[in-house]
């Protein structure tokens, strides 16, 4: 019965052409609408919105505050062995090869083609600016001061890295790269309030320490004995032909970091130490294949998550 009613009642919409129904959609004046809806309604439908986005961003708000709570500005909440990034930096070592190439670990470049080297001395550069002098308070260069081995950063302070008497490894000398005798800088990555447990005991130096390195730390130990609180570094050609094609090399300004420098605690202006390794006479025209290891105690070295220890390749044109 009810049925029937409603079809009484029931008309089809009139049928209107395709633009004649746009235009009744944007404004009907029969009802009154707009877009499909009434003053009234579009009112209401804006108010809800509002009052929708206020609240969830007041909500977001006071999360944020009470996620920002547990965190302290100056130092990580998580740390060591309680972190993610663990207790054993990796080293890693400058300049880096091209962006076009992440994966590259090959320096390669023409020493007699001024603009071939270019790349790389930009690069060193760029990543030494901030050890270079005069720096601006912005960076907390005033805080740096002369540290040694039994004068370490007094509190607040943070020990300079002097590079000055660097030799061939510095900016004047283009770090060596006319000369087809480069300089490569290594850095071992900071760790929050990491301390180093130095080999400062010749009496137990691990069995796979190279030996020119075994002998450079007695000879410290007889020239200073406190010299010896070191993280020391030793580089290498992978295979005997890449010791042969290698050739000498020195390590500026001492081969190691010194332990002064450690932890770090996020003062202010605060250098990671480096070490130059400088290649004397690299062989020309072959690729070097080039480990170098740092080594204390509380390093591991794990060539595969490149950990302790970093991998580059040399080839001077
Ligand atoms: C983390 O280091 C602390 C001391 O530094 C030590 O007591 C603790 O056992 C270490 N935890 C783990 C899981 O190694
Ligand atoms: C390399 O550059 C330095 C500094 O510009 C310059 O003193 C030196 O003579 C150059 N050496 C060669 C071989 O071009
Ligand atoms: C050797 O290093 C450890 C830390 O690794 C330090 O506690 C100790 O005092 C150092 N020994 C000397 C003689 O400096």
């Amino acid at each position: 019965m009810e049925g029937k009613k409603v079809e009484q009642y029931y008309s089809p919409p009139p049928k209107l052409g395709k633009w004649e129904g746009f235009r009744i959609f944007l404004w009907n004046s029969e009802t009154g609408q707009f877009l499909g809806r009434t003053g009234a309604s579009w009112a209401k439908i804006l108010l809800f919105y509002v009052l929708f986005y206020a609240v969830l961003c007041g909500f977001f708000a006071a999360m944020l505050a009470v996620f920002y709570q547990t965190l302290d500005p100056k130092q990580p909440k998580w740390q060591l062995n309680s972190s993610l990034i663990g207790t054993n930096p990796g080293l890693g070592f400058r300049p880096m090869p091209p962006e076009s190439n992440v994966e590259s670990t090959l320096i390669w470049y023409k020493a007699s083609d001024e603009g071939n080297f270019l790349h790389w001395t930009k690069e060193l550069d760029a990543f030494l600016e901030e050890y270079q002098k005069g720096g601006t308070s912005a960076n907390g260069a005033e805080q740096r001061v002369h540290c040694d081995y039994d004068k370490p950063a007094p509190p607040g302070k943070v020990c300079d890295v002097d590079m000055t008497d660097w030799g061939h490894c510095t900016k004047e000398h283009k770090y060596g790269y006319n000369k087809s005798a480069p300089c490569i800088f290594l850095k071992l990555n900071k760790i929050f309030g990491w301390k180093p447990n130095y080999y400062n005991d010749t009496k137990n130096l691990p069995e796979g320490m190279p030996t020119d390195l075994q002998d450079h730390i007695k000879k410290e130990e007889n020239a200073q004995r406190h010299r010896l609180n070191t993280v020391w570094v030793s580089c290498a050609g992978e295979n005997p032909a890449d010791v042969e094609n290698m050739g000498a090399i020195q390590y500026i300004p001492r081969r190691g970091f010194p332990g002064y420098y450690f932890p770090f605690t996020n003062t202010p202006g605060y250098l990671s130490p480096l070490v130059a390794v400088f290649f004397e006479r690299p062989k020309h025209g072959v690729l070097i294949n080039i480990e170098c290891k740092a080594w204390a105690h509380n390093i591991i070295h794990d060539r595969f998550e490149r950990r302790g220890s970093v991998h580059f390749e040399l080839m001077v044109d």
